[in-house]
């Protein structure tokens, strides 16, 4: 070919290149709007963050929740796929921890109670006798200060909150910064930080509800899963870890292989009982710190996947077994039991009153940081 010709091919090549490229994308961008007032009379605001695919996570920086999440199917449709409320009002009434930043410490403390230093600390109760998600108003309840962040990958938006010396009953001021980014390679990235002007316990999570099929059309028994976790903290009839790190192999918690996530959920097991389905923090393979796979689901109507990466050492898996249809969610839509499940990557459930589990402690003058990556992706399998 003459040199001439293959320097026009090159150029109409970019220039279709180009051109895909353009149509295929916008900008990434971060918009914002009013959310409604707090019953105190705060302003609470909503983000919206879009990616230059198109990908769109709504966050609200009331307990900085995500109130929806639309990711494409195998055919490029894209669908809201985590449960939640249309309004502030409906999130203020009560919510079962949809979508938010839980704090200081997610899941349970025993009793509300811990030593820290040879000093009793008493956390406010509000699961039975125990404290749950850190407490009556832990960070899912208050305010943050949100601000968009310009990154060079996609469209991110930064939460800080100063929780207060004593706030729910745990020691030491703590600053708490958080970023969500949606990259444009659809990956929900959530980045957390804190410091303490005096030792603390801490834990924070997201606790999305997901179905990977949309929203409130249906339960996630069909979606299959896969947990890099070859052991699990077992618990007690309250939830309560016993301290045993149970083999998973030929229980129901076996999902070192991609199962059905209601294959074995009825199956005559005592922990399943206890939880009334699925609601176990898993113990991941891997060191805690470094950033693995924790776990992959995948939804075979639609197509598409979710994986998890995670530098923490576990994570909850809880299959909306106490949603019952009494609330009403987006879309006039009502969530009955299993119609969604959270994958909280987290430090095990009451670390704090378990020597021998990873440490939770967050010492004066130490930085606590931890990173979780929810990647999306589509397959026609
Ligand atoms: C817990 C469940 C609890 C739910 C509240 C989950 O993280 O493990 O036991 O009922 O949060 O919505």
């Amino acid at each position: 070919m003459k040199p001439n010709k293959v320097l026009y091919l090159a150029v109409t090549c970019s220039a279709i290149i180009l051109v895909l490229n353009l149509s295929a994308s916008g900008q990434a961008k971060v918009t914002k709007e009013n959310f409604g007032k707090t019953s105190e009379g705060q302003n609470v605001d909503i983000y919206t963050l879009t990616n230059r695919r198109g990908a769109e996570v709504k966050i609200t920086n009331y307990g900085g929740i995500i109130t929806s999440l639309k990711v494409p199917d195998r055919k490029g449709k894209r669908d809201d796929i985590v449960l939640g409320f249309d309004n502030l009002d409906a999130y203020l009434k009560g919510s079962p921890y949809f979508g938010a930043i839980i704090g200081r410490y997610a899941n349970r403390i025993a009793k509300g109670r811990f030593t820290l230093n040879g000093h009793q600390y008493t956390l406010a109760v509000n699961n039975g006798e125990n404290h749950l998600h850190g407490g009556i108003k832990g960070f899912d309840k208050v305010v943050w200060t949100a601000r968009p962040l310009k990154v060079p990958n996609g469209a991110a938006l930064r939460l800080t909150y100063l929780s207060k010396d004593a706030e729910e009953g745990y020691p030491g001021n703590l600053s708490v910064r958080v970023i969500y980014t949606l990259t444009n390679a659809n990956e929900l990235k959530i980045e957390y930080w804190a410091t303490t002007d005096k030792d603390t316990v801490i834990n924070l999570t997201s606790h999305s509800y997901f179905n990977l099929a949309g929203q409130g059309i249906g339960d996630i028994l069909n979606h299959q899963l896969l947990i890099n976790a070859r052991r699990f903290t077992a618990t007690d009839a309250g939830s309560i870890p016993t301290g045993e790190l149970k083999s998973v192999k030929g229980t129901p918690f076996d999902f070192t292989s991609a199962f059905r996530i209601g294959e074995r959920i009825n199956d005559d097991d005592q922990q399943l009982k206890f939880a009334k389905g699925y609601d176990h923090n898993f113990v991941l393979n891997g060191r805690m710190g470094t950033l693995r796979q924790a776990a992959v689901v995948y939804e075979p109507t639609s197509g598409r996947s979710m994986e998890i990466w995670t530098t923490e050492p576990g994570i909850q898996f809880y299959t909306g077994n106490f949603l019952d249809g009494t609330l009403t969610g987006k879309d006039g839509k009502v969530y009955q039991q299993r119609y969604g499940f959270c994958l909280e990557t987290q430090h095990f459930p009451d670390s704090p009153n378990h020597p021998s589990f990873p440490t939770a402690v967050l010492r004066r003058g130490q930085q606590y940081h931890t990173i979780t990556i929810h990647r999306f992706k589509t397959s026609s399998r």
